[in-house]
């Protein structure tokens, strides 16, 4: 399309209302990688050891640098994906979303999921798209609800239990105080809490329960499976490939072991207020309460764990913070409504993303950074690279909780640890719920510090600690900071 045909079919379905067309750029003149091959188009950059296909967080800064705010790559099968890398040019991209959005789904996911209509009824609430999607998710609404309602007393009271028999594990696991990796601890305290909020019941993840343990071991192989499948080669939709077959094996695992445990509290009497809504939604079938469930058990412990990671180290390393925190918290009933906990969450998420940004595919024409990008284009907002923008928020670099008191931010769009509008993250409340009793839990009893300064991060689909995530503990006195 050149720029008098873009010009013609511009009226109304475009979003860049005051730039002149004159002034538009092609779409194909957005700078990035090349050349582009047919089967993998520019996939070849993260190949061998040009840059690593579980760092591509660096790569997103070397393009940055190399392309400017605005970039395309091609992905499988030529896909254009666009990446956006400050925040002004974000509220663009969501205002073209409209009530239905489009996050491109993991296609391997699906085709799995079809191929087996014995156990599943679809593809699940994150991969479902158009019609698909909205009819899901209206009619999860008395579930998310449910889900939701997190300041109810026996929604804060089974929590809050969990999280200090977590800390009482943590204490046990410890040697000469120091925690040699708080991610595997982690990953139980994220296990036995979406149990705990989908079914009410414990799941016994720090007493040794074995199943827990190959839950969590499936779900990290998943997300592994996922980041190969995802950015590596296509080959999967032709044959079977290794990544593949592994997904397929950490698939069957969490479905076996999500069914166990979904038979076994339905044949209870008292059931949870999720799963009742759960099994009593209408139109809902027995296979679809059981994809629901696996996609909120996958959904939740994977993020929930790296995000707590990151929070309990920031807090460690940063005294002056822990110190305050402590202070505050003695005068917050819930831990999870005090401001400056909240303000150490958002932190967290601005510094270390768990997940870099949010993808949409575009409804329509739209312009973007002054380009046309056609209806049907994959837009990436990378709010990890925004949010490390000086121009954006003053020492980015910085751990510094204190700019989220400070009334509303300036770029109110940057930050998007949950994504943003219809298709937003149905666990974002429960999962700050979480992450704020770990942490209050935590520093009621223990002092902490970390002997690394900073912890390397790795990519698998989302961002996680490469390596052990060691924390020192030391019994808090009754005085602790003044
Ligand atoms: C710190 C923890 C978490 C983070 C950082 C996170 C982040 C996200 C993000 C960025 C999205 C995509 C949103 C968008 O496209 O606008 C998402 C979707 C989703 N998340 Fe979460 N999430 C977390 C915890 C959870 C939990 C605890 C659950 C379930 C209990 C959950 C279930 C889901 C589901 C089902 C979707 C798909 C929603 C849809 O497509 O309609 N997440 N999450």
């Amino acid at each position: 399309m050149n720029a008098q045909e873009i010009d013609k079919q511009r009226d109304g379905r475009t979003h860049g209302l005051t730039i002149k067309i004159s002034s538009l750029s092609l779409f194909s003149e957005i700078p990035g990688p090349w050349p582009s091959f047919p089967l993998v188009g520019t996939n070849w950059q993260y190949w061998g050891q040009k840059q690593d296909l579980f760092q591509l967080h660096k790569a997103f800064e070397h393009k940055l640098l190399k392309y400017g705010p605005i970039c395309k790559e091609e992905y499988q099968y030529r896909r254009p994906v666009v990446h956006l890398f400050h925040a002004e040019s974000f509220p663009a991209l969501f205002r073209s979303q409209g009530s239905c959005p489009i996050r491109p789904p993991n296609e391997f996911v699906c085709k799995y999921r079809r191929e087996h209509p014995e156990k599943y009824s679809g593809v699940g609430l994150s991969n479902a798209l158009g019609e698909e999607w909205r009819s899901m998710r209206l009619a999860l609404a008395p579930v998310l609800r449910q889900m939701s309602a997190i300041h109810t007393k026996d929604m804060l009271d089974i929590q809050t239990e969990i999280c200090d028999d977590w800390v009482r594990h943590l204490q046990e696991s410890a040697q000469d105080g120091v925690v040699a990796d708080i991610q595997e601890l982690l990953y139980m305290l994220a296990l036995e809490s979406i149990f705990a909020l989908c079914l009410e019941k414990r799941l016994g993840c720090f007493e040794g329960n074995p199943r827990a343990r190959e839950m969590v071991q499936a779900t990290k192989d998943l997300f592994e499976c996922y980041q190969k499948l995802y950015y590596g080669s296509p080959l999967w939709k032709k044959v079977p490939t290794k990544p593949y077959l592994d997904f397929c094996k950490a698939e069957e695992t969490v479905y076996r072991i999500t069914e166990d445990f979904l038979r076994e509290a339905s044949a209870t009497e008292s059931q949870s207020r999720v799963l009742r809504a759960l099994t009593t939604l209408p139109n809902f079938d027995w296979k679809d309460v059981q994809l629901t469930a696996m996609d909120f058990i996958v959904g939740g412990v994977f993020t929930i764990t790296q995000s707590m990671a990151f929070l309990i180290h920031q807090i460690a390393i940063n005294k002056r913070v822990q110190d305050k925190l402590v202070r505050t918290l003695r005068n917050a009933p819930i831990p999870a409504t005090d401001p400056y906990l909240k303000a150490c969450m958002k932190e967290t998420f601005r510094i270390s993303p768990t997940v870099p940004g949010v993808m949409r595919v575009l409804p329509e024409d739209t312009v973007l950074c002054d380009y046309h990008v056609p209806a049907g284009t994959a837009v990436f907002a990378n709010s990890l690279i925004a949010c490390r923008n000086e121009e954006t928020f003053h020492r980015a670099s910085e751990f510094i909780p204190e700019r989220w008191l400070d009334g509303r931010p300036q770029f109110p769009f940057a930050l998007l640890p949950f994504g943003f509008g219809a298709r937003m993250c149905p666990g974002r409340h429960f999962a700050e719920l979480e992450m704020c009793s770990a942490v209050a839990s935590l520093l009621k009893k223990f002092e902490i510090s970390s002997p690394m300064e900073q912890i390397p991060v790795k990519c698998i689909f989302v961002i996680a600690p490469e390596g052990e995530v060691p924390i020192e503990i030391q019994p808090r006195g009754n005085d602790g900071p003044d």
